[in-house]
């Protein structure tokens, strides 16, 4: 029989989790801190950063980081609690298994898929603007764009995009990847957070130069500030409340939030890291200090080189090589390697997602929440071939016909989403459990959780309307499938094991 309420025992887990220690422990806490930041850098600061200083936060957009970081910060050390108990099962759905209950643990997982999914779908779109950067604009807007996207062209008339082809192209590459087992090591991670890291600096180093002070006066927008014209033809108004001054910071850590995720990847990591009780608080914590510091300085340095007024128009897509080739005359070299790491980097961050999403879909299927296909794993490849392929549908059409902001609200919709219960969890299990050997404790429970609570509560609510809409739709749909499918078949499938 269905049980909404059900529980998976924390014995079960551990039995599982012990399992997977036969995974050598090779990772130490330096291969941590650059896993986690081999999957946060991304779309999210070399887009995003530009659109919420261009349509909401100004200057300011580097306290929107800030904000987004303590945010971050609050889950993080919930995230870091868990995965010292649970070390093989480190994802957020697994944790509400244990503590709310198999409903509750449906619709993180079902919210992951915003994560991890649309994740993978928004830095695709992302990738190919840079690939379209790269070989000079040549790619048709047409076809690097969706059909809800257009532009005015110079004789009045509009250019509507058909779909982003660049996009499923990379995607379906990187799925063949994950198809073929291809595994990220440590080492070619590195080397990818390397590159990276050395092009952020490089452009702080060199772009503090460039930076015209009268950019950062006023810091925030003013609420008084001139409307803009739109590439679309539209004018964009400041005047309303999240345009501006704090509404408008606010709602700039919503969208920027978008460059933090991911850091919940260094805990799937933890059934392989060397001594997981004090590396892994400092792995999550350690990657998210250090890209705050990178993203607040470059935050800096992108608003203090162009007007923030530019990346609401042309200078939106592909940011910093336009702010690079137009207002840093000499450095068209730095433009094209910033261009080129970045292409890197998003391909890593596209592989970490699709990966982590298919983790989450072979938990749920093994769980009978989902069909079985999703954990069925390639004889020969042993990759969960068959969920790799429709992720790439799924995952797929949205990178061609949705917009990149549309897909990239969702994401931070559903991560945010995911942290609160992941703090509640912790708050729960520290309630039921008290006794539990814990490796690692969350200070200052039950504050940090609630905190944690209330700034990602904070960052949902700064959202756009269409995009709170848009999720619960999507949530939903997600319950119509557990109510008429999911529960009986996990209810089938425990009935089985009892046996
Ligand atoms: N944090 C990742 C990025 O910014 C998802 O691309």
């Amino acid at each position: 029989m269905s049980n909404y309420f059900y529980k998976k025992s924390l014995k079960d887990l551990l039995e599982v989790s012990s399992e997977g220690h036969q995974l050598k422990r090779t990772l130490t806490v330096t291969n941590l801190i650059a896993l986690g930041i081999g999957a946060i850098i991304g779309a999210g600061l070399f887009v995003r950063t530009a659109a919420a200083a261009g349509e909401h936060a100004g200057s300011a957009v580097t306290i929107s980081f800030l904000i987004a970081a303590v945010g971050c910060a609050f889950a993080g050390l919930c995230y870091a609690e868990f995965a010292s108990i649970i070390p093989a099962a480190g994802s957020a759905y697994t944790y509400a298994y244990t503590t709310m209950g198999e409903l509750v643990a449906w619709i993180i997982g079902w919210a992951l898929v915003l994560e991890y999914a649309l994740g993978a779908a928004t830095v695709s779109i992302a990738w190919s603007e840079y690939l379209n950067k790269l070989l000079g604009d040549s790619i048709p807007y047409e076809w690097m764009h969706s059909p809800f996207e257009s532009i005015k062209n110079l004789d009045g008339t509009f250019t509507s995009g058909i779909m982003n082809l660049p996009a499923l192209v990379i995607l379906g590459l990187i799925s063949l990847l994950l198809i073929r087992g291809t595994h990220e090591s440590a080492i070619v991670n590195a080397i990818i957070v390397f590159v990276k890291v050395a092009i952020i600096l490089l452009f702080i180093g060199l772009g503090w130069q460039f930076i015209n002070p009268a950019n950062h006066v006023p810091y925030f927008i003013p609420e008084d500030a001139p409307k803009t014209l739109l590439p679309d033809g539209n004018w964009y108004d400041y005047s309303n409340f999240w345009n501006h001054g704090w509404g408008g910071v606010i709602t700039g850590a919503g969208i920027v939030f978008f460059a933090f995720i991911g850091f919940d990847a260094v805990s799937t990591a933890a059934q392989e890291a060397k001594n997981p009780e004090r590396d892994m608080p400092i792995g999550i914590l350690g990657s998210l200090l250090v890209c705050t510091l990178l993203y607040v300085l470059f935050s800096h340095v992108l608003t203090g080189v162009a007007p923030y007024t530019d990346f609401i128009k042309e200078g939106k897509e592909a940011s910093v090589a336009y702010a690079i080739t137009k207002y840093m005359p000499g450095y068209s070299w730095l433009s094209f390697s910033i261009t080129v790491a970045i292409l890197a980097g998003f391909s890593s961050v596209i592989l970490v997602m699709l990966m982590g999403q298919s983790r989450v879909f072979y938990a749920m299927a093994n769980d009978g929440l989902l069909p079985k296909v999703f954990a069925e794993v390639h004889p020969k490849y042993r990759t969960p071939y068959k969920s790799n392929m429709i992720l790439f549908l799924f995952v797929g059409f949205f990178a061609a016909f949705v917009p990149g902001s549309v897909a990239g609200d969702l994401t931070s919709i559903g991560t945010l989403f995911a942290f609160i219960l992941v703090c509640a969890a912790v708050w729960i299990l520290r309630v039921k459990e008290p006794n539990l050997k814990r490796n690692f404790k969350t200070p200052l429970v039950p504050l940090v959780p609630i905190l944690g609570m209330v700034v990602c509560f904070a960052m949902i609510v700064g959202l756009p309307m269409p995009t709170l809409i848009s999720a619960m739709v999507w949530l939903i749909i997600g319950l119509i499938v557990y109510f008429m499918y999911s529960a009986k078949q996990a209810a089938i499938k425990r009935n089985l094991k009892n046996k």
